[in-house]
């Protein structure tokens, strides 16, 4: 049997040696508060670019210091952030691994001294900042900052970029009925809901060419909220407008329960995949190779996101070769104790 997540994988002209992504993950490591990358950035994620993974995606990295989730998050609000990231790049890339990026804004979510803004004043729980809600001035901001965050991100030379539109940061926040409450044409119809997303994606594609993903939470886990039917909607929309997959998380737009399983959010990832007819990205407590490789097999996604699994074993792509009784290249250091 060939194994068909080790097989390589081509999307908009970027080959992946594998189907195997890193997904995004927040390091809070940021230590000086400033948004710059730092040595344990270069030590986590070369790692996992040594242990074969595909495509790794670097954390939620904020397009405003406004937009962080914490003040240690990353950051790409100045050219000055430029550099970190061409050098964190250069070394994922040493090691065969392609290198995105989560261009992203904590909206109500961001926990930060100062003001923090959301589509409307309405506090995620009641422990948390009641957020300003946004002018169409500071929505017009918002929009140039994600583009000036690709355009840097492009200098840096990611290969792809994943625009932040899950977890109930701001993007999501906009797109739900539960966190939007607006009266303006960003409020109201799915129509208006989508108009901050279908900015910044058209804003980002004025500067980058490259694939272009977008993370969505395609259920709120609320009666009153979204489900994965709308978020077929919303992919179309994002497919015409030249979005390349969809990565396929849920929740955290409320503080709802979730019931967590072994690949609970697959049937996203399908639901929207065999919807929209878009590529897409699996995600959620994927932790071993035959779960991944019936993913992929059976078209549920065309890719596998992996990520606290991943934290626990950065040579998982090796780990996973070995289960399915495949062989893969080794790092030529590593070869005489590779397999
Ligand atoms: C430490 C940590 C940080 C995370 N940070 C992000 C993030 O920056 N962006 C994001 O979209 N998801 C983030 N997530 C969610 C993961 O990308 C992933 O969707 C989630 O953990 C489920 O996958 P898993 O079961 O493989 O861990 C984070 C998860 C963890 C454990």
């Amino acid at each position: 049997m060939a194994a068909k997540l080790f097989s390589p994988y081509t999307i908009k002209g970027l080959t992946l040696k594998n189907r195997i992504v890193m997904s995004p993950m927040c390091m809070y490591s940021s230590h000086n508060e400033d948004g710059h990358v730092q040595n344990w950035h270069h030590t986590h994620y070369t790692s996992r670019a040594v242990g074969q993974v595909g495509l790794i995606i670097v954390e939620a990295t904020a397009v405003t210091p406004q937009g962080r989730i914490s003040p240690q998050d990353l950051g790409i609000w100045s050219d000055d952030h430029v550099e970190g990231f061409q050098e964190l790049v250069g070394l994922m890339k040493e090691h065969g691994a392609k290198t995105g990026i989560q261009l992203a804004h904590a909206g109500r979510k961001a926990v930060l001294e100062g003001e923090i803004i959301a589509p409307s004043a309405i506090a995620f729980n009641e422990k948390m900042k009641t957020p300003k809600e946004m002018t169409t001035a500071d929505i017009a901001e918002t929009v140039e900052a994600f583009k000036k965050g690709a355009d840097r991100a492009a200098k840096a030379g990611f290969d792809v970029i994943e625009i932040h539109g899950a977890h109930g940061y701001l993007i999501n926040e906009f797109l739900s009925p539960l966190s939007n409450k607006r009266n303006d044409e960003y409020g109201g119809s799915a129509e208006n809901r989508y108009r901050l997303l279908r900015e910044v994606i058209d804003a980002v594609k004025t500067v980058w060419n490259g694939p272009l993903f977008v993370r969505v939470s395609a259920h709120d886990y609320h009666e009153e909220g979204l489900t994965a039917e709308d978020y077929i909607t919303f992919s179309q929309w994002m497919k015409e407008q030249g979005v390349d997959l969809i990565d396929v998380s849920s929740g955290a737009v409320i503080p709802a329960h979730i019931h967590v399983y072994p690949g609970y959010q697959v049937k996203y990832s399908e639901t929207i995949k065999n919807g929209t007819d878009i590529a897409t990205g699996a995600v959620g407590l994927i932790t071993s190779a035959i779960q991944a490789e019936e993913i992929v097999q059976n078209d549920r996604a065309d890719l596998v996101f992996l990520a606290r699994e991943l934290l626990r074993d950065p040579y998982w792509p090796r780990t996973a070769a070995k289960d399915l009784g495949v062989t893969i290249e080794a790092p030529k250091q590593y070869e005489r104790g590779w397999i």
